[in-house]
């Protein structure tokens, strides 16, 4: 007779890594949220995996870095400090363990978690929309709103031809929502404006075409700043022609410190907004989408169609508030900016020149007529102890005086021809 249990606990001495997991007692109990089932839950996945159980250890054991580790990853600085690749190498602070450490631990599908809740609720008042939802990553923020959004093809959504929906998102919005994506340059090099939108924009119901049902912008894209201004011009165009208004903010956070206008007044402009909490916040993990209501509700039914229904989601959902308390309402990010002016400045004082300008965290060199190309570049960083990708550095927060140090020489050697090794 089939018995959930015995397959389970065959397929257990199966498996040779042993990974005691509470979880695991879910394929025999039904779910019930109170304390004592949990406790009950426990005792019984101890013992399924008492010694009598567990039949063999691995033959070539595999070191488990976490409890062999002879430093504590939570000390800082971290790795992060000289590495300049990206903000999404930040490493997670002691305060966001301790978050984690106190976090409650409820199933989310269920919608039971007090701190994912509360996280929800705190983020969508700081952006002035009614609801929010937890998500991974930026990607399934997006996606999970465009396929959220948009009803049946035909249809089509607009997007700057740099933005990370189009260039970095695996087509997600081809396979996941059968969009037709048209990129549009900005005419001014910047950042696209209303004149292009109109441009662009397909309104007809002729059978030829592919309506636009979206138009989705990015803030900060490339580092730079979409000015709210120009947010506003093109939200009152196009929502006024009944098409949808998606934000990937997920460096809205860097716009806003950069003093380019508040959060909420940004967020007013879009329906939905995805917000990144593991990039320059320095969060280990997950995004969120805030909208209406109605919105979020069905985007939460979305989101666990593509896998993204998580159970306890306290730990993430705790250090994510950590980082928006501490790094962006605690005032971590401003510091970021000044230095990351401050490299842009000394670049420019060797006579270097920027592919753009230096409006936030990111500065991006431009090598043209250095004589030192992208591979001669990173290769010099790293004889100086830094990992950077090429020409784009990110000075995210957690970038010490140090690193600071030896990015100035990089750039020195830069220009003395010592990158070539001529002096
Ligand atoms: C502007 C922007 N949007 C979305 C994402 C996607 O985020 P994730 O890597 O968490 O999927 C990124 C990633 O760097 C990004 O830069």
């Amino acid at each position: 007779m089939f018995s959930p249990r015995l397959v389970f606990q065959r397929t257990f001495r199966e498996t040779q890594s042993v990974q005691v997991s509470s979880k695991i007692t879910r394929f025999n109990q039904p779910y019930c949220p109170t304390s004592a089932r949990r406790a009950s839950n426990h005792t019984r996945t101890m013992s399924i995996y008492s010694k009598s159980n567990v039949s063999t250890a691995p033959e070539t054991p595999v070191e488990n870095p976490s409890t062999s580790a002879s430093h504590n990853a939570w000390s800082s600085p971290g790795p992060s400090a000289i590495d300049l690749r990206s903000d999404v190498v930040t490493t997670p602070t002691p305060s966001m363990l301790t978050a984690i450490g106190n976090c409650s631990l409820f199933d989310d599908v269920f919608q039971e978690d007090p701190t994912t809740s509360s996280l929800e609720s705190f983020v969508a008042s700081l952006a002035g929309k009614p609801a929010a939802v937890l998500v991974l990553s930026g990607t399934m923020g997006n996606q999970v709103a465009i396929r959220t959004h948009l009803q049946a093809p035909p249809h089509s959504i607009i997007v700057d031809d740099r933005s990370h929906i189009i260039r970095y998102e695996a087509g997600g919005a081809a396979s996941l929502s059968g969009a037709m994506v048209t990129t549009v340059k900005p005419s001014n090099g910047r950042h696209l404006t209303l004149e292009d939108v109109k441009e662009h924009v397909v309104l007809s119901d002729d059978v030829h075409a592919c309506p636009t049902k979206m138009v989705c912008l990015e803030n900060t894209l490339n580092g730079t700043i979409l000015p709210l201004e120009e947010c506003r011009r093109i939200s009152e165009w196009v929502r006024g022609h009944g098409i949808i208004m998606h934000l990937d903010g997920a460096r809205l956070w860097e716009a806003v410190v950069a003093g380019a206008g508040e959060l909420k007044g940004y967020c007013e402009c879009f329906d939905t907004v995805s917000l990144c909490f593991s990039k320059g916040l320095g969060a280990p993990i997950g995004s969120i989408l805030v909208g209406q209501e109605a919105f979020v509700k069905r985007a939460r039914w979305v989101r666990k169609s593509i896998g993204g229904g998580m159970r306890q989601t306290g730990i993430i959902a705790a250090p994510a508030r950590v980082a928006v308390e501490e790094t962006f309402l605690g005032g971590g990010l401003q510091a970021a900016h000044v230095r990351a002016k401050k490299l842009g400045d000394y670049w420019e004082s060797l006579g270097g020149k920027h592919e753009f300008p230096v409006e936030t965290n990111m500065v991006w060199l431009s090598l043209k007529g250095t004589g030192v190309d992208t591979d001669e570049f990173i290769k010099l960083a790293e004889s100086k102890g830094l990992r950077v990708m090429g020409e784009r550095l990110v000075i995210h927060y957690q970038v010490t005086d140090e690193a600071e140090g030896k990015l100035k020489e990089v750039m020195n050697d830069v220009f003395s021809g010592k990158a070539k090794g001529e002096n």
